[in-house]
C-alpha cells in the first residue's frame, strides 16, 4: 500500500490516489467536499471530491450502516470524512468506489450554498470567486495554472537561468506608460505641497515618490548583465482603465533578460519557451484538458497540438502594414486606420494571425515612437511604398490566435549615449535612472529579453475567453473584490 497515500491507521487518501488504487478490500480513508448524492431502497450514493483531481471518488452508503442524522446532511457542498472499504465497481467509468462504513460530518452546507446550481454564467461565479474554485471548471483552471508555473521554473531552470527577484515596490516606470499605482503612507487628505502646488515627498515612507512595478525588467536588465541569464516571474501592476477580456491590473509576468542574445535568438527563445508551455500541459494536465475540450471549447486540444506543429511566423512591422493595407484595398474594414507609424489595434493583429497567416506571428521592427525607450534602434529605416519611413527599433509582439499580444520583448539599445539620447527626448526623470544607466557605463554588453503575461498564456491553454476567469481573484477597474 506504500506510495498510494493509503495506510492501516487511516490517514486520509487523495481521491486521485485512491481513484488510481487496485489494492481492493483495502481500508481506506477520504476527505472532500459532496458534489452530488443520490439514492433508492436504502442505498445511496456520494460524488466526493477533494480537489486533488477533476474526478470524483463514489462512495456506496448503506442507511442500515450510516445513521439517518449523518445522512440527512450529506448534501451538496457538505465536507465529509469516509471511512470504508475500497471497492471494484459494477459503475461504467470507474474502476473503484469505497463502501462507506463510517461517514463524519466535518461541516454541513445548507441550501444556501451558492455553487448549488450546474451551469451558472461565468459572470455570476465571479460575484462568488471566494467559492468558485469549488467548480470543476475553476478546479481544472486552477490545476493547470500550477503547472505552467511549474512549466515555466523547469523551462529556466533546465536552461541554465537564474530566478532574480525584482523589487514590487520601485521608484522608476518601466514602460514609462504612466500607468503606476502609488505606494505612500501619507495621509491623503493632508499632503505637504511646495510652492508650485508639488507633492513632497520627504516624509513619506521611502522619502520620495515610489509605486507598484509594471514591469521588473530594468532590475532584471541588472541581473542578466551579471548572471549571464535570468527571469523574474512575479505580480506587476498597471493601473491602466482597460475594461476588456485582456486586462488586469494585477497579473503575474515571465520576464526572462539574457546577456549577449540577438534578435534572432530571443525570437526562437520566445517560440521554443511557449511551446514547452503547451507541450508541459499537454503531458501533464491531459484530465483537466479533456474536461475543458468537453465542457468550454471543443477546439482546445486540437489548437494545442496544432500550435506545437506550427513555425511561428517572424513578420517586419512594414510588412504587416503593407499586408493590412492590401486587405483593406481589396475591401476588408477595420474600425480604426493602420497607417504606417499606428499602434496595431487588436483587429489588426487577429487579422494577420487569425485570416492571413492562420498561425503565430512573431511581429518585430517597431516604429521607435510607439516602443519603450530601451529598445535596441536599428541600423537602417524601412521603405514602404518606395518612401523611406522613421527609425524602427528591435521589438518583438508573439500575437497568438484569439488572444492578441502574448508576449512583448526586445534587444535592449546597449550604447549609453544612444539610451541617454532616448531617455532626454521622452523627457524621462534622470536623477531616478543612474543605476540602471550604469549597466552601460561599465561593461554594457547586447542583451534582450521579453515578458509573457501569465493569465493570458492561461487563457490559450484553457480555452477560457476572460482573464479575470484564470486567475484566483481578479483585480479590475473598480473590483477588488476578496
Ligand atoms: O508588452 P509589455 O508591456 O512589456 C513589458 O512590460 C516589458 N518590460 C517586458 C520585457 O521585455 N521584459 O507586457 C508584457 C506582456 C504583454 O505581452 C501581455 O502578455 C502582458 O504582459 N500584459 C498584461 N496582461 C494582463 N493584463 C494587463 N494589463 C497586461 N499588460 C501587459
Ligand atoms: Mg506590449
Amino acid at each position: 500500500m506504500e506510495g498510494l497515500g493509503l495506510n492501516p491507521i487511516m490517514k486520509r487518501t487523495k481521491v486521485i490516489d485512491a481513484l488510481k488504487c487496485t489494492d481492493f478490500g483495502a481500508d481506506i480513508c477520504v476527505k472532500g467536499w459532496v458534489r452530488s448524492k443520490r439514492g433508492s431502497k436504502g442505498i445511496f450514493f456520494v460524488a466526493l471530491n477533494d480537489g486533488s483531481t477533476i474526478k470524483n471518488v463514489q462512495i456506496v452508503g448503506d442507511e442500515t450502516v450510516i445513521p439517518e442524522e449523518i445522512v440527512k446532511q450529506i448534501t451538496t457542498g457538505a465536507c465529509l470524512s469516509v471511512e470504508g472499504k475500497l471497492v471494484e465497481s459494477p459503475a461504467a467509468g470507474q474502476a473503484s468506489e469505497i463502501q462507506a462504513t463510517k461517514i463524519d460530518i466535518l461541516g454541513t452546507c445548507d441550501n444556501t450554498y451558492p455553487l448549488q446550481k450546474k451551469g451558472a454564467s461565468w459572470e455570476y461565479l465571479r460575484t462568488v470567486a471566494h467559492l468558485r474554485p469549488r467548480t470543476n471548471t475553476f478546479g481544472a483552471i486552477l490545476r493547470i495554472r500550477h503547472n505552467m508555473a511549474m512549466a515555466i521554473h523547469t523551462y529556466f531552470h533546465e536552461h541554465g537561468y537564474f530566478y532574480f527577484h525584482t523589487p514590487l515596490i520601485t521608484a522608476s516606470d518601466c514602460e514609462g506608460a504612466g500607468q503606476m499605482f502609488q505606494v505612500t503612507t501619507k495621509n491623503l487628505y493632508d499632503l505637504k505641497k511646495d510652492e508650485n502646488g508639488s507633492i513632497i515627498y520627504d516624509d513619506d515612507f521611502f522619502g520620495k515618490q515610489t509605486s507598484l512595478t509594471v514591469s521588473g525588467q530594468l532590475e532584471g536588465e541588472l541581473g542578466a548583465t551579471a548572471l549571464g541569464s535570468i527571469y523574474t516571474f512575479g505580480p506587476t501592476f498597471r493601473a491602466e482603465n482597460s475594461n476588456t477580456p485582456r486586462h488586469l491590473a494585477e497579473f503575474w509576468m515571465v520576464e526572462p533578460e539574457v546577456a549577449f542574445m540577438d534578435l534572432d535568438e530571443l525570437m526562437e527563445l520566445e517560440e521554443d519557451f511557449i511551446k514547452y508551455c503547451v507541450r508541459w500541459a499537454l503531458d501533464n494536465c491531459k484530465d483537466d484538458l479533456e474536461f475543458l475540450n468537453k465542457m468550454v471549447d471543443k477546439g482546445l486540444i486540437e489548437r494545442l497540438e496544432g500550435v506545437l506543429k506550427e513555425e511561428f511566423v517572424h513578420l517586419p512591422y512594414t510588412e504587416g502594414i503593407k499586408i493590412l493595407q492590401e486587405a483593406i484595398k481589396n475591401g476588408k474594414k477595420f474600425e480604426f486606420p493602420c497607417e504606417w507609424g499606428d499602434d496595431l489595434a487588436s483587429e489588426h493583429e487577429r487579422y494577420l494571425v487569425e485570416e492571413y497567416f492562420k498561425k503565430p506571428v512573431i511581429m518585430n521592427h517597431y516604429p521607435k515612437k510607439i516602443k519603450a525607450f530601451y529598445m535596441k534602434i536599428d541600423a537602417e529605416k524601412p521603405v514602404l511604398d518606395g518612401k523611406e519611413m522613421e527609425e524602427t527599433v528591435q521589438g518583438t509582439d508573439v500575437l497568438f490566435p484569439s488572444i492578441g499580444e502574448i508576449i512583448g520583448g526586445s534587444v535592449r539599445e546597449e550604447s549609453y549615449d544612444k539610451l541617454m539620447g532616448e531617455i532626454e527626448s521622452r523627457g524621462i526623470p534622470m536623477k531616478d535612472m543612474t543605476w540602471y544607466l550604469d549597466t552601460r557605463k561599465y561593461g554594457s554588453c547586447p542583451h534582450a529579453g521579453f515578458g509573457l503575461g501569465f493569465e493570458r498564456l492561461i487563457l490559450f491553454v484553457t480555452g477560457m475567453q476572460n482573464i479575470r476567469d484564470v486567475i484566483p481573484f481578479p483585480r479590475t477597474p473598480k473590483n477588488a473584490e476578496f
